[in-house]
């Protein structure tokens, strides 16, 4: 009885879902930060695993706040991008960023794994943990973080990073 109950009350689920599935709205994006990293000597892995593992330390760079044109924050050296150029050659970012705030100086971890091309440009989602009052609300934001290198020059990439509106 109590079996026939659960399975008669998931037919009713999944009658009622099937009726009212629609996609859900495509997310929107604005534009929160922009600027350049500095990126260090480079190096690879070769042949490992899942093809080669990147060795990119990000020695330092500056994060514009857009809303307002003002610095926002400096990156710090010790961050880097340890991604893996798979075999295909598709590049899977796996980078970690300690960002200092202008406003008060406090930290923020960032985390951004993606996929794009390596030296080219890539497209990341960006986890963000702060302290900062300032800043907290980017806590429980969808951050992404698109990276584009200059044509032919691998040491100064422009990292915009948008949130999700
Ligand atoms: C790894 O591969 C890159 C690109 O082909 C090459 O420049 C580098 O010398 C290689 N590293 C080693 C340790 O073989
Ligand atoms: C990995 O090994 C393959 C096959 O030996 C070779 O063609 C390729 O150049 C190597 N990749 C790197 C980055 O060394
Ligand atoms: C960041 O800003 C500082 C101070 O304005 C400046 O000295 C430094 O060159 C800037 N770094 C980058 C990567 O723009
Ligand atoms: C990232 O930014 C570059 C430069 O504006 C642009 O060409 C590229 O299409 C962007 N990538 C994505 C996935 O939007």
């Amino acid at each position: 009885m109590r079996t026939f109950t659960v399975i008669a009350s998931l037919a009713v689920f999944f009658a009622g879902a099937v009726q009212a599935i629609t996609p859900a709205a495509t997310p929107q994006f604005e534009a929160l930060f922009v600027g350049v990293l500095e990126v260090g000597d480079a190096a690879t892995i070769n042949n490992t695993t899942f093809g080669s593992r990147l060795y990119g330390p990000i020695t330092g760079g500056n994060l514009t706040d857009l809303a307002s044109g003002q610095l926002a924050g400096t990156v710090l050296a010790g961050s880097s991008d340890t991604g893996i150029i798979s075999q295909s050659g598709i590049f899977f970012p796996d980078a970690v960023l300690s960002v200092r705030w202008e406003v008060d100086q406090k930290l923020a971890y960032l985390r951004a794994t993606g996929v794009g091309e390596i030296f080219v440009s890539d497209l990341s989602y960006i986890h963000l943990e702060t302290d900062s009052e300032t800043y907290s609300a980017l806590n429980s934001r969808f951050l992404l973080g698109n990276l584009t290198f200059f044509e032919g020059e691998q040491t100064h990439p422009v990292l915009t990073i948008y949130g999700a509106v």
